[in-house]
């Protein structure tokens, strides 16, 4: 793919024809003898106002000293591409271990910010799996755009604000105590808010108290304050943890209680747009000339609801950081909401309501149906990593007992596995959990990659021979490697398609196909032989390039690749 890429990328040079069009043109003959690619140039007659004859010998000309081209030939209206392979695989592998950690990164984002809202959990609640894809999709991003030279803010929109809290201060209240808050963290505060609603069913006057408690914490009360305070801490604690261990800082917590001071400008543009109209006592937006309900803005109490708040918050990023773009991570079910606050500050005049995306999701469920917080059906995060990992201990005890840093390199399997398995899928893909599934480290999973980077590092330490020296690159001249150059050059262009459509699965896919081609490679072809000292450096310059890819790549998607295991 990559040798075609190049040959449409230098005809659409030439020819102004577009890229897109010249690669749609260009086709694989039939024949060996008659080249790896070639232009049929009658295709080109129209545009070019030429016999197609005429195209293929001037085409011809502008080819003449070009690098992994052996021969271009024009036959009949054809132009025909002979691949020079020895020197295509010894200009990649040389740019691949020349740039070693920077290799397939760009400077393309020249500086600009990116504020990525991810893995934004709610107060009180603790991270499920749910939150593991916002968190790994998130995450990744933001290696990505880092690694394309653009400045990346992390932020944790955190769900602070609304009746919940009042709900749990409720609860805490009349069953709670602390001594087992302060213990059990989170995991109390989840058996206190499922008490609460399995309560409310039969007293629905809980959920006034619920509100009123909320007031007073909107109001300042200084009881209601401390309490609200301190759940949110116990909650933020607990995240941390699991952040730790997939290895993931946020640059800002900055949650929806924020912005409750930030609301006002919002407002007053909404009034002086003319935009904002009473409905039924709320003040809303409308929204029917682009069929969608109603945005609602302030209750009918003047309270702030979640658009609102989001609208603050957008505002607030903007003048802060500046960004060029604003992504938000976070499930298809808020599809609506994102369209209809990105539509009301376009219709506010914010030209820059454009670089507002929603990078949406699919949903999760279990095998026996919806996960629930309230009901505290759900599986979590910490638990859902702790099994894996325990796991790839069980696994390493069995196989590789003497390893060193077992604890440290079982922690990276296991995490590396469910973020893997969860950036495998095209991110809007919906699914159905199953532990048997998430604990599968058999296949297309991220032990495999891992294991085959540990691989070739093996390979690479076991030789002596000095890399800097020449290398008999014609001995890469068979499919195996073929392919595996090809891939492994393909790397730039896969990063940026990821970036360009928010789309981690692209690397995730990609690693695999990379390990799948090096290890085709590696059961061909003996790396380390007798024959001679040059044949041998070109492939073990081969094997340290599929690592550093196979690194890279891995880290892109917040996985980290083990040298032993
Ligand atoms: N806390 C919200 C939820 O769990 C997600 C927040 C996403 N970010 C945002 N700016 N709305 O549904």
């Amino acid at each position: 793919m990559e040798y075609k890429h190049i040959i449409a990328e230098k005809l659409s040079e030439i020819t102004g024809v577009s890229y897109k069009d010249i690669l749609e043109m260009i086709e694989v003959p039939k024949e060996n003898k008659m080249g790896d690619f070639a232009l049929p140039c009658f295709k080109l007659s129209r545009t070019l106002r030429k016999a197609p004859n005429q195209i293929a010998d001037d085409l011809k000309e502008k080819f003449s000293d070009n690098d992994y081209l052996s021969k271009v030939k024009s036959v009949n209206g054809y132009l025909n591409f002979f691949i020079d392979k020895i020197s295509f695989a010894k200009q990649t592998l040389t740019e691949i271990i020349q740039k070693g950690d920077l290799y397939g990164s760009s400077d393309e984002g020249n500086g600009q910010t990116i504020c990525i809202d991810y893995s934004s959990v709610n107060g009180a609640k603790p991270l499920h799996l749910g939150h593991l894809y916002t968190t790994a999709i998130g995450h990744s991003l933001y290696q990505i755009y880092e690694f394309l030279g653009y400045n990346c803010v992390g932020i944790n929109h955190l769900g602070d604000y609304g009746t919940q809290y009042g709900t749990l201060i409720v609860a805490y209240e009349k069953w709670g105590n602390k001594e087992k808050v302060d213990q059990y963290g989170v995991e109390e505060l989840t058996r206190l808010y499922v008490k609460y609603h399995e309560e409310e069913e039969n007293h629905p006057e809980l959920a006034d108290q619920a509100r009123m408690w909320f007031k007073k914490v909107e109001d300042k009360n200084p009881e209601a304050l401390e309490l609200f305070n301190w759940l949110k801490e116990i909650t933020l604690k607990e995240v941390h943890e699991t952040y730790n261990l997939l290895g993931i800082e946020f640059d800002y917590y900055t949650g929806e209680s924020f912005y409750t001071d930030k609301m006002q400008p919002v407002i007053d543009k909404l009034i002086e747009t003319r935009l904002l109209v009473k409905d039924q006592g709320a003040q809303v937006v409308r929204l029917d000339d682009y069929d969608m309900p109603p945005c609602i803005m302030l209750r009918s109490d003047g309270a702030s609801l979640y658009a609102t708040r989001d609208m603050a918050t957008a505002l607030y990023r903007k003048q802060t950081f500046n960004f060029s773009k604003c992504l938000y991570v976070v499930a298809y079910h808020q599809d609506l909401h994102f369209k209809q606050f990105f539509k009301v500050l376009e219709l506010a005049g914010y030209e820059w309501s454009d670089d507002l995306f929603h990078v949406n999701y699919g949903m999760v469920s279990l095998e026996d149906g919806a996960m629930s917080t309230r009901k505290g059906r759900m599986v979590l995060l910490k638990d859902l990593l702790s099994r894996a990992i325990e796991k790839a201990t069980d696994i390493i005890e069995g196989k590789n007992p003497e390893l060193e840093n077992k604890e440290k390199i079982a922690k990276m399997i296991g995490v590396g596995s469910i973020v893997f398995s969860a950036l495998k899928n095209n991110r809007i893909k919906d699914l159905v959990f199953s532990w048997d599934k998430a604990l599968n480290f058999d296949g297309e999973t991220a032990p495999y990659v891992q294991y085959t980077h540990a691989r070739a590092n093996s390979v690479l330490n076991k030789s002596n021979i000095l890399l800097d020296d020449e290398a008999d690159y014609s001995e890469l001249d068979n499919d195996e490697a073929a392919q595996l150059i090809t891939a492994l050059a393909d790397f730039e262009d896969i990063i940026k398609g990821a970036a360009r459509r928010y789309e981690p699965s692209m690397i995730t896919r990609y690693v695999v196909e990379v390990a799948q081609k090096f290890n085709k490679y590696y059961f061909d072809h003996r790396i380390i032989d007798n024959d001679n000292e040059k044949k041998n450096r070109a492939r073990l310059l081969l094997t340290k390039a599929s690592m550093q890819v196979i690194k890279t790549a891995l880290e892109l998607i917040g996985v980290e690749a083990p040298n032993q295991m």
